[in-house]
């Protein structure tokens, strides 16, 4: 069965991230994936302490849900990530989790010698963000830090969905076309990983 991981990045619970997400999930199951579900802000996770533990074997020492966190994205095909805008990029908790994945990126490229942006990538990846403002450049940061995140997974991002202009919780309730590309976006990518295995 294909795994793909659901990662809920938003303080919020209801937030306008997470509705969206909440569709694409049902969109890839849907389309006949095993989705697991990971609220951020529900784990313990310590930030990233740079002491570079990771270097010996590749893998995070810090012992707390990232350990969890590790095992399954090796062993899932997609990620599904949404996070809110804060302060032009991802939210802290999406970061958190960004930042421990420096051990995967110490693996790939300082133990099993990877040359950076070394491809094809065996993952698909898609992600979801919302932002208050209505900027050009609303996303540009997060999408910098996405798409590096994901090289570091093995992933490719295969769609972005990103929308301007919601604040309050539930926001994104007043756009179905939204709901819809998300349902869409999930399926999507189910497929997508589908056509490449
Ligand atoms: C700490 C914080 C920082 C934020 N920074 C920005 C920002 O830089 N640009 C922006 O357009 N919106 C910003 N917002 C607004 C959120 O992106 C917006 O409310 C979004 O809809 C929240 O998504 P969520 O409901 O999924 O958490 C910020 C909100 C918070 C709480």
């Amino acid at each position: 069965m294909m795994k793909v991981l659901a990662v809920y990045g938003s303080p919020r619970r209801k937030g306008n991230t997470s509705i969206l997400l909440k569709r694409a999930v049902e969109g890839a199951r849907q389309a006949g994936a095993e989705v697991e579900e990971i609220v951020l802000r529900d784990l313990r996770m310590s930030p990233c302490l740079e002491i570079y533990g990771c270097k010996k074997k590749g893998r995070c020492v810090i012992q707390d849900d990232f350990q969890d966190f590790h095992d399954k994205i090796l062993k899932s095909e997609g990620l599904m990530l949404a996070s809110p805008i804060f302060f032009y990029t991802v939210s802290a908790h999406t970061k958190i989790l960004i930042d421990r994945c420096q051990s995967l990126w110490v693996k790939k490229h300082w133990i099993d010698r990877i040359p950076m942006g070394a491809g094809p990538f065996k993952r698909k990846g898609l992600f979801i963000s919302v932002g208050a403002t209505k900027g050009k450049k609303l996303f540009d940061g997060a999408l910098l830090t996405i798409r590096y995140f994901f090289e570091v997974l093995d992933m490719e991002l295969r769609n972005s969905l990103l929308y301007r202009g919601m604040d309050f919780e539930g926001d994104v309730l007043k756009y179905p076309q939204y709901l819809e590309e998300a349902y869409e976006a999930g399926k999507d990518l189910v497929a997508a990983i589908r056509e490449t295995r």
